[in-house]
């Protein structure tokens, strides 16, 4: 079975780092290139991240372009404090920047890569969707060219984690979800409903490895997002919401799937960004996307840990 063709679109924080890391570790697949979004933190500093990963995997020749600075139609909030200022919990002022460079004009590169391998790829959207938005408007039928779409971002049954209904990625850029649920792309949806089910521990890190220099790294980058949730949440340790999303195209049998009408509630006053599934029984509306409703969180933490801290 030949290679899985990966696009990843991030906002590399913390645990698209770790996405990242998986991804570029799992034999399954081949990253053709990243693109990167103002998310976690504003765009320069995703971009810097994302190439400082690379650079720790010895894996700077996969190109990253930077993309938006700023949702579609609104002002940009971030997560500094979950990823501490420099989105990799401070880590990155213990490393040289980058010798890599980035290009720029995200939606423009997603497109041009999608058309030259029409129905090969399949792209892994790991922050707020302006940049995949931005390309379904440029060219909708370049864009239904993807093998696929797998998207982290949404709370269908649980509770959002930037507002009682929002996740997040919709939250920040709730028109960019809207224009993805909508645009009837073979779309998996990879909810906190599963994510928060896959918890990465302090022990699990300093368990791992051999103490290398990336095992350093993680350990460097993870430990204000555990000290986040220790004091937030309870537990010393922190959601592998991105790695998971990257873990469903790298052994679909992780996951159990339902199809889903869900659509982005654009004006709500409290709910801007929600992710609104019609769960009735009779419910006749077309289906937008396959959502992730149940995880086998102890083998996809399994395969994580052998593929990124061993
Ligand atoms: O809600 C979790 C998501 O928002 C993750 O992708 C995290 O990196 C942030 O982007
Ligand atoms: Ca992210």
């Amino acid at each position: 079975m030949g290679r899985r063709r990966v696009l990843l679109d991030v906002d590399t924080g913390v645990d698209d780092g770790l996405a990242l890391m998986l991804a570029i570790r799992s034999p399954e697949l081949e990253v053709l290139g990243i693109t990167t979004v103002s998310g976690n933190v504003p765009v320069a500093r995703s971009t810097a991240n994302t190439l400082l990963v690379l650079e720790m995997l010895g894996a700077s020749t996969i190109p990253v372009v930077a993309g938006a600075a700023a949702p579609l139609a609104r002002e940009p909030f971030t997560a500094a404090e979950v990823h501490g200022s420099d989105g990799l919990g401070g880590v990155t002022q213990q490393y040289p920047a980058p010798s890599s460079r980035a290009g720029q004009g995200a939606a423009e590169f997603l497109l041009e890569t999608i058309r030259r391998f029409p129905g090969e790829l399949t792209l892994i959207a790991t922050g707020p969707l302006t940049n995949v938005a931005t390309a379904i408007q440029r060219d909708a039928e370049a864009m239904h060219r993807l093998r696929g779409v797998t998207v982290m971002g949404g709370a269908i049954r649980v509770p959002g984690n930037v507002g009682p209904t929002t996740e997040f990625n919709f939250a920040v850029d709730p028109e960019a979800a809207a224009i993805v649920l909508g645009a009837g792309l073979l779309l998996t949806l990879v909810p906190l409903d599963v994510t928060e089910q896959v918890i990465l521990s302090r022990q699990d890190v300093d368990e791992a490895g051999d103490g290398g220099p990336l095992q350093g790294f993680i350990r460097g980058m993870t430990a204000a997002t555990m000290a986040f949730h220790r004091d937030h949440e309870g537990f010393d340790g922190m959601f592998l919401h991105d790695p998971l999303a990257v873990g469903v195209i790298v052994d679909p049998s992780l996951v159990r799937g339902q199809a889903m009408a869900v659509a982005i509630e654009c004006r709500g006053e409290l709910t801007a960004g929600m992710a609104v599934a019609d769960l009735r029984r009779r419910s006749r509306t077309a289906p937008t996307a396959t959502v992730c409703v149940e995880v086998e969180a102890a083998r996809f933490l399994h395969l994580f840990t052998q593929r990124v801290l061993r």
